[in-house]
């Protein structure tokens, strides 16, 4: 018989890789961007299931630093998408309870986006519902580079003691440093690999591959990677 998920022991966050999108339109003969269109609604209705779960924090893989490669159209489509996300968002955080954040270099964004996402960002700063992290042109290396030079900043300011650098120092450098590591990151279309995702955040997370294109992935699907979660062992290199 099918387990049921422990309330008792959620995770309480959890960063998904959203892959799929394409290989789902090829499927069906439809342009890449339909696959992207199918994938922000799926979006749309796995957050809502998180939060109906009682998940705390949700991290979404949006578009990386590496997607900025893809071809023109395909980077404005998706541009576009994230746009009527944000705005969708943004006139639903009245009755809304989501605490909505982005990481990743926000300034390579269009300027339009850049001033929604601040408005967003603001507008839901003190909700209480689940916390929504999108991650927009975002790449763990590139990130945690941004904090070295950060960190370098103040030490050469004398702001900061080269001898008081720690990891945790360095994690409240990074774009993530208000948000708990995440214990389980989920990546659907059967590739079995973190690509530059939240990796230093994930280093104790319990990883868990869906063969599910994105488009595909449904209540049932993050329920399943739930309960999988939850007969896990987590010892954090202790015994
Ligand atoms: C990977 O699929 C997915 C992406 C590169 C983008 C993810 C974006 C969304 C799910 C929707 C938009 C997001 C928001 C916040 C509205 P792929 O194109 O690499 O798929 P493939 O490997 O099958 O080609």
């Amino acid at each position: 018989m099918k387990k049921d998920i422990d309330y008792n022991n959620l995770p309480e966050h959890i960063a998904i890789i959203m892959d799929g999108n394409g290989r789902w339109a090829k499927k069906r003969m439809l342009p890449h961007s339909a696959g992207h269109k199918a994938g922000s609604e799926t979006l749309k209705a796995i957050v809502e299931e998180a939060e109906k779960i009682g998940i705390k924090y949700i991290t979404v893989y949006a578009f990386s630093t590496e997607n900025w490669d893809r071809p023109k159209e395909e980077v404005d489509y998706l541009m576009n998408l994230m746009d009527e996300f944000l705005t969708d968002n943004l006139s639903a955080s009245k009755k809304n309870n989501y605490k909505i954040q982005i990481i990743g270099q926000r300034q390579r964004l269009r300027k339009d986006l850049q001033d929604k996402i601040k408005k967003l960002e603001l507008n839901t700063k003190d909700k209480k519902g689940i916390n929504l992290i999108i991650a927009i042109s975002y790449g763990g290396r590139d990130e945690i580079a941004r904090a070295v030079k950060e960190i370098s900043r103040q030490v050469v300011k004398g702001a900061i003691q080269l001898d008081r650098i720690d990891e945790a120092l360095v994690a409240r450098y990074l774009d993530t440093k208000d948000i708990k590591d995440p214990d389980l990151l989920i990546r659907t279309s059967g590739e079995q690999r973190t690509s530059n995702f939240l990796i230093w955040q994930s280093a104790y997370s319990e990883l868990y591959f869906s063969d599910k294109l994105w488009p595909d992935f449904n209540a049932e699907d993050l329920k399943t990677a739930i309960v999988d979660y939850q007969s896990r062992e987590r010892r954090f290199g202790g015994r």
